[in-house]
């Protein structure tokens, strides 16, 4: 195999000097009149780009030609010397090609090598968008204050657009959660009464893609099959852990691995992308390349920052610096690390019982239980309620957290179409009037679970037709609000809040505090009676380790940023405390008493009075509806609700995942997205899942609108609005807001 080298540092060809785009505009002009040299250069850069993006692959004698063509036709020297050395380095290609034995590799050292020609960087400078290996992670993630301003913001993410004023609390790092001081880019996250809730639509592409889409996978199981057949006769030592050897049954069957196999090895250049440093507003990725067709990849030491427009944090609170942070700091000086128990068997430490009582008192259930992992929370709490001789009804798209936890309850489960509550109601009629299967005794109990924000949809559950439904039928209901808590409703408060229903309409609200509030973790809420049977009843009780101290730590400290807290000693007519109400709409009955919160736990007053968390609510509303708005507008098709803070942008075809993830990853300033397949989703609408959040800034919104609107023109994904009735990105970022106020 050829030696690793570093891909950025391979020694180019340069002159030493790079005409930036001023200096080009401000040279002699060309020997051909101006607007046919630029006409001729636009050209050129189009072409360069298509061929960047894999089009044009084997015409790189045609493109030096024109770029000779071009530095021939300037008469500045600077201009001749830029398009010669490009020229240079396009005719390199092969020379790269042959030292990794890989074309893919020599082809992606140019690409590298060539933006760094384009960006103006001379070879020895650290190549702007890469971080270089010798800088520390924390060196790198400090740095970053605006009032350093010798930060290399080349990328455009170490720096806010406008700096900040005096009297704007610059506290957080603006790579970690972004400035944005503007008070018209806020939206409130409410449902307008008396409307009726938005269905579920899935937008269907046109039937060219559809074919293209099934074609493209039956031609990688077709071939994935014949390199099988060939491959076990001709080359038996490859397939050994898919064949009996000696007696033992395979370590795999041949059926299961064949889609990682043979199709996802193909394309996981996009999944799994390694990452380090704090998942805020940015994010670096460590880089990686393979050499062998994403059979390994190799780190290549190198780091880059990229726009984090992928965790689910979605209000900002994975932070590194800030109130939360420190308070962090300040639990680990006070309660270590860890409990080293479990909740049953000494693990409950006084932050246990302060922490479920400020979820109760959030969410506005009686009482809560917290379990140290989101998916065991519902893993281990389904079969602590319902067994045998039950009936889960489940929505069809229920995360496998749910699916895990009916199963192993024993209970039997019927499946309700994706949020469609006349299929809900037809299932019930059924089942209620039928019984238990052949014995036709009444279920001992009927358990709806459902999503509060599902996941993979981005839609929002229909709750006021779920809470009729539920009157009329008398089932239990669990919704899970894992994405919606924290991230939905004027006061953050997950679905109920949002639509203006009352949380004790539901018997047990579940949710994480992997997603809003920066920590790990689960919860569950509901009546007294309820949650203490649960707390007994759960796996998670006697099993599981408890909570740790730090994470309990942000946990109180971002919910009571996003509540705010009342000082002490000062309660109203409901028992909470009162007295200052300056922060609409948090009103005493919503705040959380000081009492609640540990004595050494000190928060700085803009988290403590609410204003910073009631912001954060309002910057990720508007966020969230902007980008939905623009991607609609561009002309995407897109899945979910627009108060949703997950936004999934259907890209159809496999091949234009992978591509979507690089062309995104490898701009001037790289976008890190997620996307997701087959099995996640159906096989014909794999799809790029982007998830908001309150760091973000309008600007960042703009560049993610921006780098769609233009890969989306080349890799063919516009199949929403006619074209008549888009919008060109400058009309989407002027006009904002009226966009989400539509
Ligand atoms: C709906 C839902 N429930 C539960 C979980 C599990 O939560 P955690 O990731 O905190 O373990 C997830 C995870 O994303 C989820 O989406």
């Amino acid at each position: 195999m050829a030696p690793i080298v570093d891909v950025k540092a391979a020694p180019l060809p340069f002159a030493d000097v790079q005409p930036s785009p001023e200096s080009e505009a401000s040279s002699p002009a060309p020997l051909i009149s101006e607007a046919e040299w630029q006409a001729k250069k636009q050209k050129l850069e189009k072409k360069i780009q298509k061929y960047r993006w894999g089009v044009g692959r084997g015409d790189e004698a045609a493109i030096i030609a024109s770029m000779r063509d071009l530095a021939q036709g300037h008469a500045d020297a600077a201009v001749q010397a830029h398009w010669n050395n490009r020229a240079d380095l396009f005719a390199r290609w092969p020379e790269f090609g042959k030292a990794w034995k890989n074309i893919a590799q020599g082809i992606w050292i140019l690409i590298t090598a060539d933006a760094r020609v384009v960006n103006g960087i001379t070879p020895t400078a650290t190549p702007a968008l890469s971080l270089s290996s010798s800088m520390t992670c924390s060196s790198e993630d400090i740095v970053l204050h605006e009032d350093h301003m010798e930060t290399d913001n080349s990328d455009g993410l170490a720096l806010p657009p406008c700096a900040p004023t005096s009297s704007d609390v610059f506290t957080t790092v603006h790579t970690e959660f972004g400035h944005c001081s503007n008070p018209d880019y806020r939206y409130v996250s409410q449902h307008t009464p008396g409307t009726p809730v938005l269905a579920h639509v899935e937008q269907d592409p046109p039937y060219y893609i559809l074919l293209s889409t099934y074609i493209s996978y039956l031609i990688l199981i077709c071939l994935g099959h014949i390199r099988d057949f060939l491959g076990k006769r001709f080359h038996p030592s490859s397939y050994k852990h898919l064949m009996p050897s000696d007696g033992y049954a395979p370590l795999n069957s041949d059926f299961d691995s064949f889609y990682t196999r043979r199709l996802k090895t193909r394309m996981d250049e996009c999944f799994s992308q390694p990452v380090t440093g704090v998942a805020g507003r940015t994010i670096q990725l460590l880089n990686r390349i393979s050499p062998d067709y994403n059979h390994n990849q190799i780190l290549t030491d190198e780091r880059t920052r990229a726009l984090n427009i992928s965790s689910y944090n979605y209000l900002g609170f994975a932070q590194a610096q800030g109130g939360c942070a420190d308070a962090v700091e300040a639990a680990i000086r006070e309660h270590g690390i860890s409990s080293c128990g479990t909740r049953l068997e000494g693990g409950t430490s006084d932050l246990h019982i302060l922490a479920e009582a400020l979820v109760a008192r959030f969410v506005g259930m009686e009482d809560a239980l917290i379990s140290s992992m989101g998916f065991a929370t519902n893993s281990a709490y389904i079969p602590a309620l319902v067994g045998k001789g039950c009936l889960v009804i489940s929505d069809e798209f229920n995360h496998a957290s749910i699916r895990f936890g009916v199963r192993l309850s024993g209970a039997h489960v019927r499946m309700f179409k994706h949020n469609s509550m006349s299929s809900l109601e037809r299932v019930l009629r059924d089942v209620i009037s039928q019984g238990q299967p052949k014995t036709h005794r009444p279920w001992k109990k009927i358990l709806v679970i459902v999503e509060g924000l599902f996941s993979m949809e981005g839609t929002l559950v229909d709750l006021p037709r779920l809470v009729q439904l539920k009157k009329r039928y008398k089932f239990a209901l669990w919704v899970d609000e894992a994405h919606s808590i924290g991230a939905l409703g004027p006061r953050g408060r997950g679905v109920t809040d949002y639509f203006g229903i009352p949380s004790g309409s539901i018997d047990l609200l579940m949710g994480t505090f992997t997603k809003s509030f920066g920590a790990a973790g689960g919860y569950i809420a509901g009546s007294k009676v309820l949650i203490d049977r649960l707390r007994v009843r759960g796996h998670s009780g006697p099993y599981a380790e408890a909570m740790t101290p730090p994470v309990l730590t942000q946990v109180i400290a971002s919910m009571a940023s996003i509540m705010g807290v009342s000082p002490a000693g000062c309660t109203n007519s409901n028992g909470s405390s009162s007295t200052i109400n300056q922060v609409e709409p948090h009103d005493h009955a919503f705040r959380a008493p000081a009492s609640a919160l540990p004595s050494w736990l000190h928060l700085p007053s803009s988290l403590a009075d609410g204003s910073e968390g009631l912001s954060r609510l309002r910057r990720l509303a508007f966020n969230s509806r902007y980008l939905h708005q623009g991607l609609n507008k561009l002309g995407f098709i897109t899945y979910g609700h627009p108060a949703s803070p997950i936004v999934p942008l259907l890209l159809f075809n496999p091949g234009k995942m992978n591509m979507f993830h690089w062309m995104m990853k490898d701009r001037k300033t790289p976008i890190i997205v997620v996307v997701v397949a087959y099995p996640a989703t159906p096989l014909v609408t794999s799809r790029v899942r982007f998830c908001v959040s309150a760091a973000h800034t309008k600007e960042d919104i703009d560049t993610v609108l921006r780098a769609c609107d233009e890969v989306g023109d080349v890799l063919d994904l516009k199949h929403g609005l006619r074209k008549s009735d888009r919008w060109t990105m400058d009309e989407i970022s002027s006009r904002a807001l009226e966009l989400i106020n539509m």
